[in-house]
């Protein structure tokens, strides 16, 4: 049975996705109209709902399904590059992570799938209305018990210590890099995301300076492929530029 404050994922006959909180109540879902929560509320993931002319599936959002569907009140990671972050940091249940840039929130979502249950994500954002957004939005994922937002300055905040590995998508991360430094443990692991290379060139820099080790950047290219039966091809429609990431690790106790 669906619970009350579960988040419910509605697929219709062509694959439109919508996402609803659950609640015993008339439920305003955007783009589909009005379902009764009642009704939603003694239904099972799998089962079918009816809503006006519409047959709806419900189904758990994934990951993947929440990212195409939240509110995007600044530009979020996309899962061709937010997906390699977690395994490229060596996230697991349990670890800590420091995120500078909280945004929307979609890579917060990634990070929290990573290291939940036990773990903690701590978001740093200094704009109030960015914040707002991403807790909406991660509170969709209903993994917000392991996250905790603080609204300051990530360069010059007061951060905590031994933080298994950071995530930063600000636009002047070197101005960030001493003090994440200090809040990592040694060995602790770096991602950084900018979308220019001018970024990318300073910011690469500084973790010299700073005596990251294993500094690398890379952009990743995906191409989908469209299959018909005897004629197969990349689409026409590549999304060609999105961000460079750049990963460290801190290799010293200084
Ligand atoms: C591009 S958005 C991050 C998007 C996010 N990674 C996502 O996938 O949804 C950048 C965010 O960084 C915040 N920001 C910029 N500089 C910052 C700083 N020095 N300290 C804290 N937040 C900062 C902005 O307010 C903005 O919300």
């Amino acid at each position: 049975m669906i619970c009350e404050g579960a988040s419910v994922l509605l697929v219709d006959e062509a694959g439109k996705k919508f996402v609803v909180r659950a609640a015993k109540r008339m439920l305003e879902v955007g783009g589909l109209g009005v379902i009764d929560g009642a009704v939603l509320c003694t239904s099972s993931f799998g089962d079918e709902l009816t809503v006006g002319q519409r047959r709806l599936l419900l189904l758990k959002p994934s990951v993947r399904d929440l990212l195409g569907i939240i509110e995007r009140k600044a530009q979020i990671i996309i899962p061709k590059d937010s997906f390699l972050v977690p395994m490229s940091l060596d996230l697991s249940s349990g670890s800590k992570v420091l995120e500078g840039g909280v945004g929307s929130g979609a890579m917060t979502i990634v990070l929290l799938r990573a290291i939940a249950p036990g773990g903690r994500v701590v978001s740093y954002d200094y704009r109030k209305d960015h914040s707002e957004v991403a807790r909406k939005n991660i509170g969709l994922s209903e993994l917000q018990g392991c996250w905790e937002l603080r609204l300051e300055d990530i360069c010059t905040a007061h951060l905590e210590k031994d933080f298994d590995a950071a995530m930063i998508d600000i636009p002047n991360p070197w101005d960030a890099i001493e003090n994440i430094k200090t809040a990592l443990r040694v060995g602790g692991h770096l991602c950084c995301y900018v979308p220019n290379m001018n970024q990318l060139e300073s910011l690469v820099r500084k973790m010299r300076d700073a005596r990251f080790a294993e500094v690398h950047s890379f952009e990743t290219i995906q191409r989908e492929m469209i299959v018909h039966n005897g004629g197969v091809r990349p689409s026409f429609d590549m999304l060609g530029h999105t961000g460079y990431l750049t990963f460290g690790r801190k290799m010293s106790k200084l």
